[in-house]
């Protein structure tokens, strides 16, 4: 709290109200509200929430003017240069850096989870061969709550973390298993001799009829995606993830619906659009077109991969991903045309008034799909790797909120229908 007040007066009414500040440890001073209604009479208004924060958090920092970010006080930079993904998941939940053995506990309890109940392989052997692997993931997310009992009951902690490391555990083994569904393979159990993301790739590519090495470049890429992508502060789908959490629902039926929320194109499906919209454009000469069309408000297009609600600045990880986007490619001799592509684009938006004047960068989204796609994933499965890695920001924020349990989450509207008046019987209706 800060000594700090704001007084609001309303000229109607000449009434007025103290409104307390409250000063987080850092980022922008904020009004609590709380008293606004029952003091003034008044409800705000914020569609977007842009300006409302939604609940006090310890995890990540985001200051979208200056392109910070931080988990729990390190930067995404030290982060991804040092660290691994696990250690980062770690890190989100207990809020330190572990010590060698609790790294080493934590990590065997996540990989003691990595099977899934068979017959959750018989019901993604159900969908339709040509499902796509987010909508698969958000049924089969939501149906662990049907085959693990005993990691419910949200009143207890012990039950609380261990459905947290079990969803953690199982998306890389989900996810893989929905990819092979598709391909008409049959299903490859997770190798606990592997580390996270080895394990991953092996589970997606290895195939039964020959050895499979995976690659260290492409585990060390995706050790690093997988980290930038892990959390960050109240994006969409982690205050739904919060707001479905805030009525009890089970953990399993949260995060379905964070992966749900995670697969709008505005959201966490930017990824796929980039490269979609990539391949639209085709070539460098195309690129004044799409810049023109993503400036025409006639024109539905926007430049997927482009903007931000919060940053105003560049996005921290898209020039993390930038810079690896080189390493990765020329490391794997992958020659994408797509990359070049993608930096003349973003030349020439970042020359353009439009782009210029609304603080529209690069963000998370813009580079990240080429290089999954020299990877080997296939488009519909990039918003997939994002929930992956979101998925310990979610456990995360979801555990932070269940440790103090707030209110229900319940916002109000500026209601603009009809106001009252009397059924009509259906013979006397014009
Ligand atoms: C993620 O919140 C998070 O932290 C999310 C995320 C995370 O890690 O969880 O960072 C991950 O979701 C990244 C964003 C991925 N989405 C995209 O790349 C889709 C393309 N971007 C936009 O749709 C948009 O920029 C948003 C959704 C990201 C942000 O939307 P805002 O904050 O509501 O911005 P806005 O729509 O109010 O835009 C402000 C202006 C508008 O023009 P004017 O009305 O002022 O004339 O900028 C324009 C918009 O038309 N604009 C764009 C644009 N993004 C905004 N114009 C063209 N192309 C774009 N991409």
């Amino acid at each position: 709290m800060s000594d700090n007040k704001v007084i609001l007066t309303d000229q109607a009414s000449g009434k007025s109200l103290e409104l307390p500040v409250i000063k987080g440890t850092e980022g922008d001073p904020t009004l609590d509200i709380k008293q606004l209604n029952g003091g003034l009479g008044y409800f705000t208004y914020d569609p977007g929430y842009a300006s409302t924060s939604s609940c006090s958090s310890a995890i990540t920092f985001i200051d979208g003017g200056k392109g910070i970010l931080r988990y729990r006080g390190y930067p995404i930079e030290q982060l991804a240069e040092n660290s691994s993904f696990l250690e980062v998941a770690y890190l989100l939940m207990f809020g330190e850096l572990p010590t060698r053995a609790e790294y080493e506990d934590f990590e065997n309890d996540i990989t003691n989870h990595t099977m899934v109940h068979e017959k959750l392989n018989t019901f993604i052997n159900g969908f339709h061969y040509d499902a796509h692997p987010m909508a698969v993931l958000c049924g089969v997310m939501g149906s662990l709550a049907a085959f693990y009992h005993d990691s419910l009951d949200m009143n207890d902690p012990a039950q609380r973390l261990l459905a947290a490391k079990r969803m953690i555990a199982k998306m890389p083994t989900i996810a893989a298993a929905s990819y092979r569904h598709h391909m008409g393979w049959p299903t490859a159990y997770p190798k606990n001799s592997l580390d996270y993301c080895s394990r991953f790739l092996d589970m997606m590519f290895s195939v039964p009829a020959e050895n499979y090495e995976v690659s260290p470049v492409a585990a060390k890429a995706l050790n690093l995606l997988f980290i930038l992508h892990a959390d960050h502060e109240q994006n969409a789908s982690t205050s739904t993830v919060r707001l479905v959490g805030s009525t009890g629902a089970n953990p399993y039926a949260c995060v379905a619906s964070g992966i749900a929320a995670l697969w709008g194109p505005a959201h966490g499906g930017a990824n796929e659009a980039v490269l979609t919209m990539l391949d639209e454009i085709g070539s460098v000469d195309r690129v004044p077109e799409f810049i023109a069309r993503a400036k025409d408000k006639d024109d539905p297009f926007r430049l997927m991969g482009f903007g931000h609600r919060v940053y105003k600045n560049h996005d921290p990880r898209a020039s993390i991903i930038r810079k690896a986007c080189h390493e990765v490619l020329a490391e794997l001799g992958v020659d994408d045309p797509l990359l070049g592509l993608a930096m003349e684009l973003e030349k020439i938006a970042l020359e353009d008034d439009y782009f210029v004047a609304r603080k529209l960068y690069p963000n998370v989204d813009f580079y990240s799909g080429i290089i999954y796609k020299a990877l080997g994933f296939p488009t519909s499965m990039f918003t997939v790797l994002f929930a992956i890695a979101r998925t310990t920001g979610w456990v995360a924020q979801w555990l932070e909120q269940a440790d103090n349990p707030g209110r229900i989450g319940r916002p109000r509207q500026v209601y603009t229908g009809e106001t009252e008046r009397n059924y009509v019987a259906l013979d006397d209706r014009a």
